[in-house]
């Protein structure tokens, strides 16, 4: 019997689209499956002000004609110098939903990042009081710590300072990877979430390094050892509503991945929500698919849940092995693999 499901319009909570005509090339994917997306900041320069969020929001609506149901969130990105007058500002937009945090020179555009989060407490404290949440890549950059650590160490020596000085701050851990990060979310309180990524659910390191080196399955934060996906698996088809669906899909041209020093990121937009339900299904957990893809980001940003729904179908088919941007390409996440999930 085929099987399908109906459910809420999912929401992205973690999206990279980019500026121009990359953005305007990938950004109907986004629209396509989700309702709304929360469009991460870092462009060249990067999104520092409540007037340029606001413009690159009207950039972004007016790529999209035939999908204007969609609805992007904004994030202003924390510099050294953003002023607390800025910050100030938000709460008059609602659909300026946080600030995000970059170590400078952790990833992908992270330049203009802070380079001593404890320098910005002032940021922090004016963050509680008027309630924006704060979005964090959670890494440290300090050279003497391994790749693999950087998650847990930015715990370790920041986070929980954070979350203590400012209980009342609502964070969210983004695009987590490893066994500490659902601990500490899981040990703290309901101010504290966390957005998953489909490759960090799909792969591990192996898949990065054995049979060759493939820079496709290079993201930040890099791929964990397996011990650190289950604890991710088990967290997200928890059905606990701290962890909800981020997909940090984010378009790098096929030439700028394979490269001698390609560049961080995985496209995942395309078939997002068909990968969250391969995933969500081999765990016997499509029943929770509802909620970490359409509930639990919404609830916790204070939104509306949507009120239209897609409808998935159990049937195999293959993920393209690319999608055509101008004359170059993107080599999306699974590309060229069978998946038993459609969007219908
Ligand atoms: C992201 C990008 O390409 O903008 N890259 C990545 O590896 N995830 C930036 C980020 O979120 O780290
Ligand atoms: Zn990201």
């Amino acid at each position: 019997m085929t099987k399908t499901l109906t459910i809420t319009t999912p929401d992205d909570f973690h999206v990279h689209l980019r500026d121009d005509a990359l953005m305007a090339s990938v950004v109907p994917y986004t629209a396509k499956q989700f309702a709304r997306a929360l469009v991460m900041p870092n462009l060249k320069p990067p999104i520092t002000t409540v007037d340029q969020a606001i413009q690159y929001e009207s950039r972004i609506k007016s790529a999209l004609e035939s999908y204007n149901h969609f609805q992007p969130l904004m994030t202003l990105y924390l510099t050294d110098k953003t002023s607390l007058d800025e910050i100030k500002k938000i709460p008059e937009y609602k659909q300026i939903v946080g600030i995000k945090y970059y170590p400078a020179g952790a990833t992908t555009n992270s330049d203009s990042g802070v380079r001593n989060i404890d320098d910005r407490y002032d940021v922090f404290e004016l963050m509680e009081k008027l309630d924006v949440a704060l979005l964090l890549h959670g890494e440290v950059v300090d050279p003497g710590i391994d790749i693999f650590d950087r998650e847990k160490v930015f715990i370790d020596q920041h986070l929980l300072k954070i979350h203590k000085t400012f209980p009342n701050l609502r964070i969210v851990l983004e695009h987590i990877t490893t066994k500490d990060s659902t601990d500490f979310i899981l040990s703290s309180s309901k101010k504290v979430a966390a957005t998953i990524t489909p490759q960090h659910l799909l792969l591990n390191r192996n898949h990065m390094f054995v049979g060759g080196i493939n820079p496709h399955h290079y993201c930040l934060p890099i791929l964990k050892r397996e011990a650190h996906r289950q604890a991710l698996l088990s967290a997200a088809s928890s059905g606990n509503s701290k962890f909800f669906l981020g997909t940090d899909s984010a378009p790098h041209l096929k030439s700028t991945k394979e490269n001698a020093c390609g560049c961080a990121g995985i496209f995942s937009a395309a078939s997002a929500i068909e990968l969250y339900a391969e995933v969500f299904d081999e765990l016997n957990a499509i029943d929770k698919l509802e909620g970490f893809a359409s509930f639990y980001g919404a609830d916790f940003y204070g939104l509306e849940r949507n009120k239209s729904s897609i409808n998935l179908i159990k049937e195999d088919w293959v993920v393209p092995e690319k999608i055509t941007v101008g004359d170059e390409a993107i080599i999306p996440l699974y590309a060229g693999r069978k998946i038993s999930w459609r969007v219908i």
